[in-house]
């Protein structure tokens, strides 16, 4: 059902809340998701954006019970994954005429993806397209997430659509920032950043760093998933600027794998010897096989040190372990602190490799970590624990 935002802009978007994980099986989200698409009546009409393919037709078809199609006279794309131009295809068969304002990166996708040559216009930063009382003003913000991403702005309403940016995989029927559980809204904010936008954190600044330049006022931020930040939409901004600069908290992580339990005991060891170093930090442990890999993910990405351990599987690291290091790999987190940990029978080769790993991916691996033959006794725990201790004296 279609909602009114203001007296202009009215939400005719799609609450998933079957979603279970996006990007095919790369990210999680376990509190579904939305797709937002936005209907702003002037003396022009705008659509901004619209949902994912397997809504295409009932998205068109409740868009038909806020507007006659024909009276739509502009469609604004601000990002084209298919999460949002799914539903073009299906708009467009009603409307084939309708310019499609975008990015020159956003028509090429789109022509990339549909293979039609509808109405493009492409758009740069500070192009304007009146609408009557309101104008939208373009603002391109290439890879947060893809090269095509630009922010609409629209005055009058004073509201920033920034699609993917500032979004979140949380399905809600009430809309606002203030009207969900605050802790778990600001989870999955995090868990969105850590996971699609970190590896870009450098346009992420710069291109916050610009917009307030241009001392728009700003009394809502619509992004394309998730909550509107309709209460002081600046508690989002200042956040994606902490997030963006190199985040931690005070917390370590502990993300192992375990064959018969062996790594498991080292770890757990080596969780105490932290705790008896320094008893202000936060240790939180995760078994990588049995845990959602995008929420520890994010706990590395809140953390200043990470500790990685494997037991030494066929010359190497596990399964588990090798896809949780591809991840970090892509996602760039600074300044954090790393060491390996493991337990092996004959040839032990995981705590070397991984540390490579976490070296080659922007870590300070602080040490050549610790291995253990096969199950560790009382003796080779105590090692495990002083080790713990020497990694968080190091910190
Ligand atoms: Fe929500 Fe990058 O699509």
């Amino acid at each position: 059902m279609a909602k009114q935002i203001t007296k202009k802009v009215t939400w005719v978007g799609k609450v998933d809340w079957e979603l279970t994980t996006f990007h095919g099986d790369e990210l999680s989200t376990k509190r579904g998701s939305s797709y937002n698409s936005y209907l702003i009546k002037d003396e022009k009409v705008a659509l901004i954006d619209t949902v994912w393919l397997p809504y295409d037709k009932e998205f068109v078809a409740k868009l038909k019970k806020e507007i006659d199609l024909k009276d739509i006279d502009y469609i604004i794309m601000n990002h084209n994954e298919i999460d949002h131009s799914g539903a073009l295809p299906e708009l467009m068969r009603e409307i084939p005429d309708t310019p499609i304002y975008c990015t020159k990166k956003g028509e090429a996708i789109i022509r990339g993806h549909y293979h039609e040559d509808w109405n493009f216009v492409n758009v740069k930063t500070g192009d304007t397209l009146p609408l009557g009382e309101s104008t939208l003003t373009f603002i391109e913000a290439p890879m947060l997430h893809w090269p095509d991403t630009m922010f609409t702005y629209m005055s009058g309403d004073n509201i920033l659509f920034s699609n993917d940016g500032f979004g979140q995989h949380f399905a809600t029927e009430s809309l606002y920032n203030d009207t969900v559980e605050q802790a778990a809204l600001f989870y999955e904010a995090e868990k969105y950043y850590a996971n699609i936008l970190n590896t870009y954190s450098p346009m992420v600044t710069k291109k916050i760093q610009q917009i307030l330049a241009m001392n728009l006022p700003l009394d809502m931020i619509c992004p394309s998933h998730g909550v509107i930040w309709k209460e002081n939409p600046a508690q989002i901004v200042e956040q994606y600027l902490k997030w963006a600069d190199a985040y931690q908290e005070n917390q370590i992580t502990i993300a192992y794998d375990t064959m018969w339990q062996s790594t498991r005991k080292m770890a757990e060891a080596i969780a105490d010897g932290i705790r008896d170093t320094d008893s202000s930090v936060t240790v939180k442990l995760f078994n990588v096989a049995h845990e959602d890999k995008n929420d520890v993910l994010t706990e590395i990405f809140q953390s200043r040190a990470v500790l990685i351990g494997s037991p030494t599987i066929n010359y190497g690291f596990s399964f588990a372990i090798g896809g949780l290091l591809e991840m970090i790999r892509g996602l760039k987190f600074k300044n954090k602190k790393a060491a390996a940990f493991g337990s092996y029978g004959w040839s032990g080769e995981a705590v070397k490799q991984i540390s490579s790993h976490l070296a080659e991916s922007g870590f300070e691996v602080v040490n050549d970590g610790i291995s253990k033959l096969w199950v560790p006794d009382c003796t080779m725990l105590d090692e495990c624990r002083n080790f713990g201790r020497e990694f968080a004296k190091n910190l």
